[in-house]
């Protein structure tokens, strides 16, 4: 059975969740002397003042309102570099140039309430919200490798979320409302059956348990929609290229990713003409056993649907276990900006 439940973490994605990732350089003024806590602190304040600032501009900006109520869920600091040399903490080097970047994501006010009121109702400690594509983006525990470079691409039921973490960082994030209920839906309409028996023939279709007439049928209807589901990918990745070449290797996750056209649709070549990529791309899907510092003693965690809420849990362990110096800095920085 289940143990009593007693602290959670709650994962938010969708579309009204954003996160972006601003790298602020902070220029020190004498670069002999050794960064000691007090003045980290300092920068990292002003780093992530700054991040927040830059947010709300490119959200007003991008919803034409001067104000809206955003409320910042999820910080984590990505990278930190001093004269350009990566590094975990700061503290007691010398240099002048502080780069860090950090990535925030934010939601609308009315969500969080909700989940909060949700977690007290339940009885549950509520450790953290976290952004989903930044749980799945840390899942397999990159973050200390410098040169790690890939798309995530989460595919739910009514969303599909997309991370891109570029030289071991997490660039950003983004979604857009298209999931795997659209195929279903495309199937009941087609078909005159109810959503119900058209998710059943979904699912068999895609573990490959129908003979092949019925199957290139199935095909055929669902071709158009995985179209759209790509043009989705495309528009999205179109966000990360302005500047740099985007990552080849694509890791699939959720549920939705079982649907055989998505895989298929990614790896053929005719959507990535006006895209950066150096090189043909790379498409697997993240299994239970890739997830960092999970192990599922029951034995129930067995696709790649379970990637999220595993990854939501290996971020919780940063809960429980003691705070890193820079996690915790930042922790108050935000909750300044928070008040
Ligand atoms: N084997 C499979 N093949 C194809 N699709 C599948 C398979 N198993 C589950 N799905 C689809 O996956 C979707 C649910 O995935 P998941 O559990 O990741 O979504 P979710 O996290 O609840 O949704 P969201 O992320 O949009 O909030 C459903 O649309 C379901 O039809
Ligand atoms: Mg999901």
């Amino acid at each position: 059975g289940v143990k009593k439940v007693n602290k959670a973490i709650v994962g938010i994605a969708g579309e009204l969740v954003k996160g972006t990732t601003t790298t602020v350089h902070y220029e020190r003024i004498n670069s002999e002397i050794r960064i000691d806590t007090s003045e980290l602190k300092n920068i990292i304040q002003k780093v992530q003042w700054k991040a927040f600032d830059r947010i709300r501009q490119q959200l007003a900006w991008e919803t034409g309102h001067s104000e809206i109520e955003v409320k910042l869920i999820n910080a984590a600091i990505v990278d930190v570099r001093i004269d350009g040399y990566k590094i975990s903490n700061p503290v007691g080097f010398q240099g002048k140039d502080v780069s860090i970047s950090i990535f925030n994501a934010y939601a609308p006010m009315v969500h969080l309430g909700a989940l909060q009121k949700i977690s007290d109702d339940l009885n549950l400690d509520l450790l953290n919200i976290a952004a989903e594509p930044y749980a799945v983006a840390r899942s397999m525990g990159i973050e200390e490798a410098d040169d790690f470079s890939a798309v995530f691409v989460d595919i739910g039921g009514g969303t599909t979320d997309v991370a891109v973490v570029r030289n071991g960082g997490l660039e950003g994030t983004r979604m857009f409302g298209l999931g795997g209920r659209a195929f279903t839906r495309r199937l009941a309409r087609e078909l005159n059956i109810s959503f119900e028996e058209a998710e059943i023939l979904k699912i068999k279709y895609s573990e490959r348990k129908l003979n092949e007439s019925v199957s290139s049928k199935i095909e055929k209807k669902l071709e158009n929609d995985c179209d759209v589901w790509l043009r989705g990918i495309e528009l999205t990745l179109s966000e990360f290229s302005e500047s740099n070449i985007l990552p080849h290797r694509f890791f699939l996750c959720g549920g939705g990713s079982g649907l055989p056209g998505l895989k298929k649709a990614l790896i053929s070549s005719n959507w990535k003409e006006n895209l950066p990529f150096a090189r043909p791309i790379e498409v697997s899907f993240l299994q239970p056993k890739d997830v960092v510092n999970i192990i599922d003693e029951t034995h129930q965690l067995k696709d790649p649907q379970d990637i999220t809420p595993m990854g939501l849990a290996n971020l919780a362990l940063d809960f429980v276990g003691e705070e890193k110096v820079l996690s915790g800095m930042l922790r108050r920085a935000v909750k300044m900006i928070q008040k």
